[in-house]
């Protein structure tokens, strides 16, 4: 199991989770109320599910596809350490992953 914590876009804790191995962080954050709307359903066209990995985190994390690089490029208060939680499955060696809402989302398949 992994604990999930999430925090709102100004850092305070927002809701503490238990998830199953496997499980993807952006459905484990929509069953904790997190307001991520994830349009595309994770098929990396919106950037909807943007989110901010603690730093440390981060590391642990397996990188990014390039095609995630270039999504994230255009989402809004991207960071070094932002990832989409559509693409992002709980490790079962993952015991902890924080991660923080950014201050807005764009969907992507909007224009
Ligand atoms: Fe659309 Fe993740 S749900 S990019």
């Amino acid at each position: 199991m992994t604990r999930v914590r999430f925090l709102d876009t100004g850092g305070g804790l927002s809701a503490e989770v238990e998830a199953a191995p496997g499980a993807r962080l952006l459905d484990v954050a929509q069953a904790a109320g997190q307001p991520l709307e994830g349009t595309c359903e994770g098929q990396m066209a919106c950037s909807t599910c943007h989110v901010i990995v603690d730093p440390a985190d981060f590391a642990r994390l397996p990188p990014a596809s390039e095609m995630e690089e270039d999504l994230l490029d255009l989402a809004a208060h991207a960071t070094r350490t932002s990832r989409l939680a559509c693409q992002i499955m709980l490790a079962p060696d993952l015991a902890t992953l924080t991660v923080r809402m950014p201050g807005t989302a764009r969907d992507m398949t909007r224009r």
